[in-house]
């Protein structure tokens, strides 16, 4: 598979094209950043453990009946995905409350719910990512119905996965966002990644934070954080 132009640079990603016009090349980059670009930062290794994390999870997602834009592992950094075009939603899953929820809210965080929740972000950076309703995101066309209603689905699908293989590893799975993408046949898939990035991981007997908070709320040791859950969950890999 030969890598061609880049097609497109995110916060902490790059798409390459290559010579198959429905596959795509993503590379993880160490870059990270919070508040909407706001805060700035580099993560050592950040890259790797999320690009090998997300995979090992999207294999094990594809093969419990969620299909992903996974295709192959090329090196430590670098996936060949499908190509998609992103439905511009953030989908949000929670467990526990913490982060935007305890704020809107006005509750403590770490409060387990009795049932998951799911909500959406539009993507929107200038916008500030605003929560919005599955009438609104029609409305916009952002999706239809029916790709919300399948979205919706997958989402608790990811969860009921995740949370076991987080439990079997001794951590928290406290909230998680995913994004997905529709193939130029049509498919909505699993899209972008599923890291310490991306979700909140709290350790089950202390509460302590091993994931992007920690950056987010300079609590130190981010780096360690980063390859205490990779570790975690690959173990020996
Ligand atoms: P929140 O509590 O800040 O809304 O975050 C909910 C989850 O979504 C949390 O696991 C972190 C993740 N997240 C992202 O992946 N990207 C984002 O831009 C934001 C704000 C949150």
């Amino acid at each position: 598979m030969e890598k061609r132009e880049q097609l497109y640079e995110g916060k902490a990603k790059r798409v390459y094209a290559t010579d198959d016009p429905d596959l795509v090349i993503v590379s993880y980059k160490d870059d990270a950043t919070a508040f909407d670009g706001l805060k700035k930062g580099t993560i050592v290794g950040k890259g790797a453990i999320n690009n090998r994390m997300t995979n090992f999870l999207m294999k094990k997602l594809e093969a419990s009946g969620v299909p992903t834009h996974f295709v192959e592992e090329l090196n430590d950094r670098e996936t060949l995905v499908r190509k998609v075009s992103i439905v511009p939603l953030e989908v949000i899953i929670r467990n526990v409350s913490a982060g935007s929820f305890a704020k809107r809210f006005g509750v403590e965080e770490g409060i387990e719910f009795s049932e998951p929740t799911i909500e959406f972000s539009y993507k929107n950076d200038d916008l500030h990512d605003p929560m919005i309703n599955d009438y609104h995101a029609v409305a916009l066309k952002l999706a239809t119905w029916d790709e919300l209603d399948l979205i919706t689905r997958y989402a608790f699908a990811v969860n009921d996965l995740l949370k076991a293989e987080m439990r079997a590893c001794g951590v928290r799975l406290v909230d998680f966002k995913l994004e997905f993408g529709k193939t130029s046949d049509g498919k909505i898939v699993l899209a972008d990644e599923i890291s310490p990035d991306t979700c909140r991981f709290w350790d089950m007997e202390t509460n302590e934070k091993l994931d992007k908070d920690r950056f987010r709320r300079d609590l130190g040791n981010v780096e360690d954080a980063y390859h205490e859950m990779m570790k975690r969950v690959m173990g020996a890999e």
